[in-house]
């Protein structure tokens, strides 16, 4: 998490850092900090709290023709405070860096600085490095970086000025995203695109251990060792204005309205002849028929997504999936090898944990398949193919969009699996494909009942605690479902298998308690509806999400019903988690909690 930026141009390069960290600000928002030079001297502002206090900090200066850094902070050491707040500057205070990563020998390394007559002013990893850069510093600031991230272990992306080299930034990564990006007479660094798009769209990716000097007519970018590196510009096709609230109150309201576009986006130039094509990621039938054995690996709402795509493949295709949190995975030496098809599920395409299991999964033997959104970052470049979800931008902290478009992305690999491996007839593998194509025109349908849901969100939104339950591929979508929830309205929840619930958590049950149940499966639905009459006997209040042909199946227990279009059963699992992430944006609206950037969150994790 955090995020970086820098400008080295012509422009005043204070909107431009501000600019830049708004985007970013999804990355972390404890506190905020730029650096510049101003007449050549270094200056320096940093603030506790989300951006608006540095905005306010910043307001009408201007340092033109010059260079600069800024950092939005997720913290990790030392509190969110000021003094925490990056850019840190080295003792003479000629030399700022920010910081995005964990350095975990830091204390050693701070310890060893002290002993050589260093004084800290911070309680951050981060700050050891203005320190050690400055240590090494002669007459090359790239070489001193170069000595300084020689001794670090960890994570980083660091973005580094000087005023006695005032016409470079110094950028270097490992294991935290970084893009340098390519305008005219400007170049720029940064987290993440979004805030280099005003000024180009022309990008470099640094790999791993490059360093990239950037000045104001030219990038170099060297290698570990400092070898001279040449890479080609990658051009980026978003569009600004999909960073952009485009009228909404909120990213994530406009992101739950974009699904119908983003799933058909994600399917349609995948579908010929009424069968997925999947020759643009490099992946035929032969390859997928040899497959025996399957690992899913995840964090967070990925995780979630990857637990449909089990249900689906082993129904569909008969092939064993394990389902694996990535920080779990990295460190319990998992038997994998070279027999497994190990699939990473991602949205940034930078989670810590995910990076660090498609490592361990390839180091392994395994052949890894991503399902990720940011073109270009590290898991896409890393894993051996790639499966873009097209949603887009997605900027919330609560993902929504990307989601729903894992789904798709993963119901296209299993049901091309299920029929290379003869698990479905031609016939059937054409009527869910057919079936697929649906999906969007549904998921426009949920999206314009959303006043229902706003209804009920005003009525439920001083709830303490809310339970969601669901059997089979409804389970997956109580477990979304519940995430949604806690993560932007801060109301405990839980997500129960329905036949799991009697094991303990039915104790939590109380009169008025506020029950979500997902019953879309046919087959599934009478087993769920005892659960539900479980909870109904001890008082709860009950929500139901059911497809429009199940409704009078499940009237007599529901307080509350919410349909989706009728689909075929194990399809409308991908429309039936809208209603609960518009439920949960509603709750989050009225309970007046920052929706977009839900406190302790960050988009993207990049620290383990
Ligand atoms: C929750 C959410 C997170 C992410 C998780 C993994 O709404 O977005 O749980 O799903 O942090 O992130 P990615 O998909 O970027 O690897």
């Amino acid at each position: 998490m955090c995020g970086i930026v820098g400008y080295i141009g012509d422009r005043n390069v204070i909107p431009v850092l501000i600019g830049g960290l708004q985007k970013l600000e999804y990355r972390g928002y404890d506190s905020a900090g730029i650096a510049y030079l101003d007449d050549g001297r270094m200056t320096l502002y940093k603030e506790k709290g989300k951006l608006a206090g540095l905005e306010k900090m910043v307001a009408g200066k201007c340092a033109e023709h010059t260079v600069g850094i800024g950092h939005t902070r997720w913290a990790t050491h030392g509190e969110p405070n000021q003094k925490n707040a990056h850019p840190h500057i080295n003792e003479a205070g000629d030399l700022a860096i920010v910081h995005n990563g964990i350095i975990e020998n830091y204390l050693q390394l701070r310890e060893w600085l002290t002993r050589k007559g260093v004084s800290f002013v911070s309680e951050t990893d981060t700050e050891i490095i203005a320190h050690l850069i400055a240590y090494y510093l002669k007459d090359d600031l790239k070489e001193a970086v170069s000595q300084a991230i020689s001794k670090l272990k960890g994570s980083y992306a660091l973005g580094v000025i000087c005023e006695r080299f005032p016409d470079e930034i110094v950028a270097v990564r490992k294991d935290s995203p970084l893009v340098v990006g390519v305008g005219k007479n400007e170049n720029l660094i940064a987290s993440d695109i979004p805030a280099i798009l005003e000024y180009t769209r022309d990008v470099y990716f640094l790999n791993n251990g490059e360093i990239a000097v950037v000045k104001k007519d030219e990038v170099m970018l060297y290698d570990e060792v400092l070898n001279p590196v040449n890479r080609d510009v990658f051009t980026v096709e978003w569009d600004v204005s999909q960073a952009e609230k485009a009228g909404y109150p909120h990213f994530m309201l406009k992101e739950i309205e974009e699904q119908p576009r983003a799933l058909a986006d994600t399917l349609n130039p995948r579908v010929k002849d009424g069968e997925i094509n999947f020759d643009e990621i490099g992946i035929d039938d032969a390859m997928l028929a040899g497959i025996r054995k399957i690992t899913i690996i995840a964090c967070g709402t990925a995780y979630h997504a990857s637990y449909v795509g089990k249900y689906i493949i082993e129904r569909f295709a008969r092939v064993p999936v394990e389902v694996e949190i990535a920080s779990e995975f990295r460190y319990k030496n998992p038997i994998i090898d070279q027999d497994n098809f190990v699939i990473v599920v991602s949205q940034s395409g930078e989670t810590a944990d995910t990076i660090a299991a498609l490592r361990e999964a390839k180091s392994r033997g395994a052949f890894v398949l991503a399902i990720a959104n940011v073109v270009g970052s590290t898991i896409a470049r890393e894993a051996d193919k790639v499966l873009y979800t097209r949603a887009g931008l997605e900027i919330a902290v609560a993902s929504t969009k990307a989601y729903t478009t894992q789904l798709m992305a993963l119901y296209m690999f299993a049901l091309k699996l299920a029929y290379a491996k003869g698990g479905i007839t031609k016939e059937e593998y054409h009527t869910y494909v057919a079936e697929l194509q649906k999906v969007p025109e549904n998921a426009e349908k949920v999206i314009q009942n959303k006043e229902l849901l706003q209804k009920f969100a005003y009525e439920h939104f001083t709830e303490h605690s809310v339970f969601y339950i669901g059997r089979g591929l409804d389970y997956a979508m109580a477990m979304e479902g519940s995430l949604k929830l806690k993560e932007i309205s801060y109301i405990h929840s839980e997500a129960y298998a329905g036949g799991e619930l009697k094991h303990g958590t039915i104790a939590l049950v109380e009169e008025g308690t506020l029950v979500v149940a997902v019953l879309t499966q046919g087959d599934l639905i009478e087993k769920c509806l005892s659960n539900v009459k479980e909870v109904t006997s001890r008082g709860a209040v009950v929500m139901v999400v059911t497809q429009e042909k199940y409704q009078d199946l499940v009237k007599d227990v529901a307080d509350k019903i919410v349909t989706v279009p009728d689909a075929i059963d194990f399809e409308a699992t991908i429309t039936s988690i809208i209603p609960m992430q518009i439920f949960a944006y509603y709750m989050s609206v009225q309970k007046g909690c920052d929706v977009d950037k839900p406190r302790n969150l960050a988009k993207s994790v990049t620290v383990e």
